[in-house]
């Protein structure tokens, strides 16, 4: 089983000053490409759906066959939803298994968004599933045509570290995602990312923090943000690029072409070398061999890797026992 909680592998990210890659899936061809580029390059690796992109997907039929994909490697990978909107949209990623969740309340006023991202961290922490919330707002577009416009941070929305440490303290959550001048989408101009806020932010809440709007962002940017407290990336629109031209080469060179599997072969395989060429970026591929390795997916007879470093901590979840925990958890919830 190759299933781990954000919790458990961000902790092993900070302690080995790597960053794990969090990419959408927005269609199955993806799971086969994001996983086949984590197990290539011996890395750990986040599988996420983000609600904006449900519109391309069915949530209850894809959530299923990543789960189902990520437990046939021996690499761990976590399960995520990325921005989750409501409490209902949480409750159904922790319903199809997944190992964590978004809840962004970003967009509501401070004190509503610890209360409600407080309530998704009681929730989700009684069923072992971890919770990333986000604090300041992270603007821009990642999703279908519009994201082809290009967005500018606003200074305005970046994180404020009194805020940050507040909602680490009163919501209990396990990572925090935080705006210092990276954007969902094309960037208008050159990232510019606001280095000593993100150390301030890491150094007083010692939290996990979470880069969103990965692309555009140079390799040495990302590198100077993991060595200050980066611990995850969420990284997109770099890799939709990648298929489309992919794709575009193909139709350019063969105008007759009918064959849509053959296209779509074409654009994933483009994808996957772009997710593997950030994994190395981001410190994280052959940690799951060697001397630093991360291990969470063998027995003790099978295991390839001598002396496993790292142990999680939690229990292993019974998925299957889930739902009628999370029933209990809610009943809960509503009588109080
Ligand atoms: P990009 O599409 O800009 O890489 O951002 C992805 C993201 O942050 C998803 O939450």
């Amino acid at each position: 089983m190759a299933l781990i909680n954000l919790k458990d592998l961000l902790k092993h990210a900070k302690e080995n000053k790597y960053a794990v890659g969090s990419f959408n899936v927005t269609n199955l061809d993806f799971i086969d490409t994001l996983i086949d580029a984590a197990v290539e390059e011996n890395s750990p690796i986040i599988m996420q759906i983000a609600e904006v992109h449900f519109k391309y997907l069915n949530f209850e039929e894809i959530g299923p066959a990543i789960i189902n994909a990520a437990n046939k490697v021996k690499i761990p990978i976590c399960v995520h939803l990325d921005h989750g909107q409501s409490l209902q949209t949480v409750m159904r990623a922790i319903r199809a298994g997944f190992t964590s969740v978004m809840f962004d309340g970003s967009h509501y006023p401070l004190e509503e968004n610890i209360a409600q991202t407080k309530q998704v961290v009681e929730i989700a922490h009684s069923v072992g599933v971890s919770v990333e919330g986000e604090i300041g707002a992270v603007g821009g577009e990642a999703v279908g045509e519009s994201a082809a416009t290009a967005h500018a941070a606003q200074k305005d929305l970046f994180t404020k570290t009194e805020e940050a440490v507040r909602f680490q303290q009163e919501t209990g959550l396990d990572a925090m995602a935080i705006a210092i001048g990276n954007v969902h989408g094309l960037y208008k101009g050159d990232p510019e990312l606001d280095f000593d806020r993100l150390n301030k932010i890491s150094q007083q809440t010692g939290i996990p923090l979470v880069l969103h709007g990965g692309s555009g962002i140079s390799d040495a940017d990302f590198k100077k943000a993991i060595s200050l407290g980066i611990c995850k990336i969420n990284f997109y629109t770099g890799i939709s690029q990648s298929a489309v031209n992919a794709a575009r080469t193909y139709l350019e060179k063969n105008p007759g072409a009918i064959s849509y599997p053959d296209l779509a072969k074409k654009a994933m395989l483009a994808a996957k070398e772009t997710v593997k060429d950030r994994l190395r970026v981001f410190g994280s591929a052959k940690m799951c061999v060697g001397e630093k390795a991360l291990c969470v997916s063998c027995d003790e007879e099978t295991c390839e890797v001598l002396d496993p470093r790292f142990q999680p901590e939690a229990k292993t979840v019974l998925y299957s026992d889930l739902v009628e925990k999370i029933s209990k958890e809610v009943i809960s919830q509503l009588d109080k």
